[in-house]
């Protein structure tokens, strides 16, 4: 199976590489990338083919994965339209639409439909990512199946069966690590308020956001749970917690989320234009 990358930047490295890792054959891997020193990096690294241009290769791949920024996807696809011979393309930019990606390498005014489009999040580039994925009704369980494959490289997946869901997803887990920074930031700027030098302020800052996760990702109790557990009745959690449902703490992550969904939609809108 031959799975060629429009785009050889980031998120490509980061996926090819959790693929070669999971048994992917570099040597079934092409990257389409115009940056010449990215080329030579992959080349070097992750032993895969790479090209400034698609090629008759390209073209009758098995799976093609855009993997460039949206603004660049329609002159990148330039060259596809009409060219691809029933290739899985899956789509892993954020905002533009399936349908503008199909208008786009459709041909003789036919859309172009086994596609897939992904909403991956920057975790993804330590292995560590979860991406939202949908699938249009022409993509068969084995298409769905073997993009899983590929996603999975990278980190956990959920599908999603209405194609504007993504706008959520993007709102959730697309721009939610920057949320955890955020709280990372404050924690640490707390822990700086309480006379902690910078290194110790974050570490206990990182060491607790990281712990915490992994500790409500291990057990079978649900986040609230855990935090009921932990805060008992008069203690300090619980002191703390009154704080944060005073400021509003809550219904501020609820109204983020709202924020980026409504964002994400108005950039697709704006992408998919022309
Ligand atoms: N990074 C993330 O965490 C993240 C998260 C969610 C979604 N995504 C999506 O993933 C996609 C890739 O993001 P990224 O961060 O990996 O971007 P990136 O590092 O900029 O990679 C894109 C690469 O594609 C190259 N390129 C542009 N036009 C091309 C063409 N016509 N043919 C071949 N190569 C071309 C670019 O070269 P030049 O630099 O020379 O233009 C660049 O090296 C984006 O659509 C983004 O929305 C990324």
């Amino acid at each position: 199976m031959k799975i060629a990358f429009l785009g050889g930047g980031n998120m490509a490295a980061a996926l090819i590489g959790g693929m070669v890792e999971r048994g992917f054959a570099p040597a079934d891997i092409l990257v389409v990338e115009l940056d010449a020193a990215i080329r030579d990096r992959l080349q070097a690294t992750l032993g895969v083919q790479t090209l400034a241009a698609p090629d008759a290769a390209v073209f009758g791949c098995d799976v093609l994965l855009l993997a460039v920024k949206p603004q660049q996807m329609k002159a990148a696809l330039a060259p596809f339209a009409g060219a691809l011979r029933g290739a899985l393309v899956i789509s892993i930019a954020a905002g533009l639409r399936l349908a503008d990606i199909g208008r786009w390498l459709g041909g003789n005014g036919a859309p172009y439909e086994r596609l897939v489009r992904c909403m991956p999040n920057t975790p993804a580039l330590i292995g560590a990512g979860v991406a939202g994925m949908f699938a249009a009704p022409a993509v068969d369980a084995a298409g769905r199946e073997l993009a899983v494959r590929i996603l999975a490289a990278v980190g956990e997946t959920v599908w999603v069966e209405d194609e504007s869901r993504l706008d959520a997803v993007t709102g959730i887990s697309g721009s939610g690590p920057a949320y955890v920074f955020h709280f990372i930031e404050a924690l640490e700027a707390a822990g700086r308020a309480q006379g902690f030098e910078v290194a110790s302020a974050r570490k206990l800052a990182l060491a607790t956001v990281l712990g915490a996760a992994k500790l409500a990702a291990a057990s079978d109790d649900s986040p609230a749970v855990l935090r009921e557990k932990v805060t008992s009745k008069g203690g300090t959690t619980a002191a703390a917690l009154a704080q944060l449902a005073a400021r509003g703490w809550h219904d501020a992550v609820v109204k983020a989320v709202e924020a980026a969904a409504a964002r994400s939609r108005e950039l697709g809108d704006q992408l998919g234009k022309d």
